[in-house]
């Protein structure tokens, strides 16, 4: 068992990706997972593979939803609680990409990408904070990206998403703290998963989902508000927040052509 604390698990967007290595990291590490995202198949399969690791003494047990229907996100958050116990640390990582920049320039997929992407997130802690609350303790984690750091070009729709989602994490951090919820905001940069496999350009310092997966259960187990990574990577985008905009934008222009 990690430092993540005590109770269930809950990982949303596990059938892929980040949130699928995540959710075998912690089942290893002995927690008992629920595990949400659409595709029931890939849940049932992932369940099934935990369940066939040795080494693995917790369990994912499946939960789809799609988190863009708040009722169904509140609906799972009872079941999982009814059936397998309070939940102690909930990973907020059900999200999508689709690049968008000033030719494919689209408010459907704005909409879209805010729906999954911030509307998920925002929908399960609706579900979760009153619960973790009221028993005054638990950890959330919310996954953003250093895209939402500073515009990029082609994230004209998927930045903006993770720019809302870190100010929601700062604005929430003091109360939660006061509250005895431990709120942890998750800023990777490039992981090799479906979601990247779209990006016609080189990704710098790109490592894979299971390598994301550790560092995020590592930082779980600290009290670190950012759990950011690759540190390189992480710290260098986090330098250029802080440029004035002419040489932003000098930089972006050199770096990726645009
Ligand atoms: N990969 C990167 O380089 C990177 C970098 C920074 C941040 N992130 C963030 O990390 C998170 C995970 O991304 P990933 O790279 O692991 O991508 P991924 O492999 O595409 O996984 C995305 C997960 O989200 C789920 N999902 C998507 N829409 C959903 C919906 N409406 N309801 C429920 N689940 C939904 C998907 O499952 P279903 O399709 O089965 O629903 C899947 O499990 C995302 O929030 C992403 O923005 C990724």
């Amino acid at each position: 068992m990690t430092g993540t604390g005590d109770g269930v698990a809950w990982i949303t967007g596990a059938s892929s990706g980040i949130g699928r290595a995540l959710a075998l990291r912690l089942a290893r590490d002995g927690r008992t997972v629920a595990a949400s995202a659409r595709s029931a198949g890939a849940l049932s399969a992932l369940a099934a593979e935990a369940g066939a690791e040795a080494e693995a003494e917790g369990r994912i047990v499946p939960f789809p939803l799609d988190v863009t229907d708040a009722g169904a996100v509140a609906a799972a958050a009872d079941v999982i609680e009814r059936r397998l116990g309070p939940v102690g640390l909930a990973v907020l990582n059900a999200g999508t990409h689709t690049p968008m920049g000033l030719d494919d320039f689209s408010a459907a997929t704005a909409r879209a990408l805010m729906e999954v992407n911030y509307f998920g997130v925002v929908h399960a802690l609706d579900a979760l904070l009153p619960r973790l609350a009221a028993r005054g303790g638990g950890r959330v984690a919310v996954v953003a990206s250093v895209a939402g750091y500073r515009g990029l070009p082609t994230a004209a729709a998927y930045g903006p998403t993770k720019a809302a989602l870190i100010n929601l994490c700062e604005a929430l951090k003091p109360e939660c703290d006061r509250a005895g919820i431990r709120l942890h905001l998750i800023n990777p940069g490039f992981v090799d998963t479906p979601l990247t496999a779209r990006n016609p350009f080189p990704m710098p310092d790109i490592i894979p989902a299971a390598a994301a997966a550790d560092r995020i259960a590592d930082g779980l187990a600290g009290d670190r508000f950012e759990i950011a990574f690759p540190p390189r990577f992480a710290r260098t985008l986090k330098l250029a927040r802080c440029l004035p905009y002419r040489a932003y934008f000098a930089l972006v222009r050199r770096v990726t052509g645009t």
